[in-house]
């Protein structure tokens, strides 16, 4: 009980405020106020992780006057600390310092337990930190002959008097690693525990006396042509290493389909392809692990987002059930589960949650997708596109919200595409065509000058002009389509019929020539026929997605749209519009998120809440299952036009000017109307 002579404490940033009395702890007074201040040692002035910044002075905001006598002196256990690893001036230790008078205390985002982590994403979000993995330092009674009990035993005591963690487990390997520890740290050791649901807490790692362990987690988005993962510090939330691989499993097939194909057709053809995947993970561990300068034992904890083939795949669950209806999954059940299970070389009792699936054609990735963007919390009716190989499409407000994915195939990730390749330096990924003269200019990954810049030569000496990837074949076709090199029905026109001499025969059809490198032996770069049909289906699909989504919304017309996906964040709103991927809408209400679905993987793997929601968010969604819908193949025909054959996409033609040649009979119509030059 605190009265009104007793000192007033105020904790910024929270702002909490209380009178507390004199000579509690600054620690004591922060867990009795709620205030969110870490500690591993338990108080034992050994973690430092209860730091604190006394304000002294004047605080009219807070209507109190701090002196210096506020907190008791700097003791010997401070002093110690502050001598041997070293106390940022000012900074005091709550559990050592203890109230003396009025004071204001600022909590450093290091010392708080639930940190807002920023990430350096397209849009720029915060995490709250809330891992399902914490490490825990625990002073263990000594082994007493008069009252015998075993190492384990003592340390559960330990762990509910002080922590207040009751019913944890330990596997067999921890209890030997436990044993050494408390002999060699003197009953005194840390302990890593997840506690991946309540009631659920299992030790999965143990070291001697106080440590401070590496303890990493990795993000993994798991997709049908990239995997791409996010290496990150689960104690501080910093993502320390992020990169990705192309998935193995496009050998046995480029999309889902034939991938479930392979395993009807092959017997074994799954085991193959589990194997795969799993191997490929294990390489990209070690490749994030040493660029973080850590090891892969250094991995504790795994999350996954995945559509539901993939999830088959990976899992060594039999994938051929979800290739015809009714789509039955094995489980769509979020999963807790040992990394070994699914053969991963973490450390040994390293854990994996995967997130929900939402249905038989409707993955995990959909489901982080949702959690991310959180279309259920906006009123804009908001359409969010997960484009990828396969595409996770979103429509809703917070009225309701449904999903559906569409089998896109790769051409958006460069595959199928004469000179495609992934996003790597050298690939052309900004493109502009003059609609006077026809000339284009490209930007390539890795340069940020534009081609016809006299340095650009220069500046791309090392990795050349080498390919187009999803971003440039997606700018590179709306261009033409807007310069009047393309028709609405996605024929390209002849020299004859658009005055440009970078149109050329190719069989029967046409070519446009964006680069020609060939006289320093460089590449030879070209949007063929062939490619304009590829990313014709491949956006036919993407919009016939979206259409089903609106229909069964019971609406013509979205109001935002949310470009999502590896490349979500590349993909100019202007082209993509052009193209037709994404229904009509005013363009600046089109908005890019990068990497959604990745973005929810790490959401889950540093706040295990956000799992539990998540879990609850796939019950609230509506899929529509575009496989079985007879109207998507309708709306899929329609949606082959540049930009659609039927619907007017009135708003996009207020801000662009599109030309109207007809290119039909071998490219010989007429030439296009004339546009003025675009600023
Ligand atoms: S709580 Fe660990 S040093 Fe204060």
């Amino acid at each position: 009980m605190s009265n009104a002579q007793d000192p007033l404490v105020i904790f910024t940033p929270s702002g909490k405020r209380a009178r507390v009395p004199a000579g509690t702890s600054v620690l004591d007074a922060a867990r009795s106020m709620g205030v969110d201040l870490d500690s591993v040692c338990g108080g034992r002035g050994i973690c430092s992780k209860c730091q604190v910044q006394p304000a002294y002075g004047d605080h009219s905001k807070h209507g109190i006057t701090s002196s210096e006598t506020a907190l008791s002196e700097f003791n010997a256990v401070e002093e110690r600390y502050d001598r041997v690893r070293g106390l940022k001036a000012g900074r005091r230790l709550g559990c050592q310092a203890c109230i003396q008078g009025d004071v204001v205390l600022d909590v450093p985002p290091e010392s708080q337990v639930h940190k807002q982590v920023v990430r350096k994403a397209a849009t720029t979000r915060h995490i709250e930190m809330d891992p399902a993995t914490r490490l825990y330092y625990v002073e263990v009674e000594p082994a007493n002959m008069h009252t015998p009990t075993g190492d384990w035993e003592r340390t559960q005591a330990a762990l509910a008097a002080q922590w207040d963690i009751e019913k944890v487990s330990l596997a067999l390997p921890m209890l030997s690693k436990l044993q050494a520890a408390l002999i060699s740290g003197e009953d005194k050791a840390t302990l890593a525990i997840h506690t991946p649901r309540e009631g659920a807490a299992q030790v999965i790692g143990v070291w001697a006396g106080f440590a401070e362990p590496a303890l990493y987690g990795l993000a993994v988005d798991l997709g049908s042509t990239t995997i791409a993962a996010h290496l990150t510090d689960l104690v501080t939330g910093e993502v320390v290493a992020s990169g990705g691989v192309m998935n193995p499993q496009i050998r046995f097939g480029e999309d889902l389909m034939s991938r479930v194909s392979y395993a009807m057709m092959n017997e074994g053809g799954a085991g193959e392809m589990t194997q795969a995947v799993r191997e490929a993970m294990n390489e990209l561990a070690v490749e994030l692990s040493k660029e973080a300068e850590i090891t892969t034992s250094d991995i504790y904890e795994a999350v996954f987002v995945m559509n539901p083939v993939m999830h088959h795949l990976l899992l060594g669950l039999d994938p051929t059930p979800l290739g015809m209806a009714p789509f039955a999954l094995a489980t769509n059940a979020a999963l807790d589960l040992p990394a070994q299970d699914i053969g991963l070389n973490f450390a040994d009792q390293a854990q994996v949650y995967i997130l929900p699936l939402i249905a038989g054609h409707v993955g995990a990735d959909a489901a982080a997708v949702a959690l991310s963007e959180a279309p259920q919390n906006v009123d804009p009716l908001t359409l969010i596109v997960d484009v990828g190989t396969n595409a996770e499409i979103l429509l809703g407000n917070k009225s309701r919200v449904l999903a559906c994915s569409s089998p896109t195939g790769p051409a958006f990730e460069g595959a199928q595409i004469s000179s495609g390749q992934r996003a790597a330096p050298g690939a052309i990924e900004r493109v502009e065509i003059d609609p006077i003269t026809k000339e284009p200019r490209f930007k390539v990954i890795g340069c940020d000058l534009w081609s016809d810049d006299p340095e650009f030569a220069t500046q791309t000496a090392v990795s050349g002009v080498s390919g187009i990837c999803g971003s440039g074949i997606i700018e590179a076709v709306a261009e033409m389509r807007i310069a009047g090199l393309v028709d609405a029905n996605g024929l390209i026109g002849s020299a004859e019929a658009t005055g440009t001499e970078r149109l050329r025969p190719s069989g029967r059809t046409h070519s446009y020539l964006l680069h020609d490198g060939s006289v320093d032996g460089g590449s030879v770069i070209e949007v063929t026929q062939g490619d304009i049909r590829a990313i014709q289906l491949a956006k036919s699909a993407l919009y016939a997605g979206a259409r089903l989504l609106m229909d069964e919304f019971g609406t013509d017309e979205v109001e935002r749209v949310v470009l999502a996906g590896a490349f979500g964040a590349h993909i100019s709103p202007k082209h993509a519009m052009v193209l037709g991927m994404i229904p009509d809408c005013p363009l600046e209400h089109v908005t890019s998120a990068g990497n959604a679905a990745g973005t929810g993987a790490q959401i889950a793997l540093l706040n295990v809440a956000a799992r539990r929601e998540v879990e609850a968010l796939v019950h609230q969604i509506t899929k529509v299952e575009t496989a079985i819908e007879p109207k998507f193949q309708e709306h899929f025909v329609n949606a082959n036009g540049i930009p659609h054959a039927t619907a007017p996409f009135a708003q996009l033609r207020t801000v662009v000017d599109l030309p109207n040649p007809d290119f039909n009979a071998g490219g010989g119509g007429g030439r296009p109307r004339r546009r003025s030059r675009r600023s």
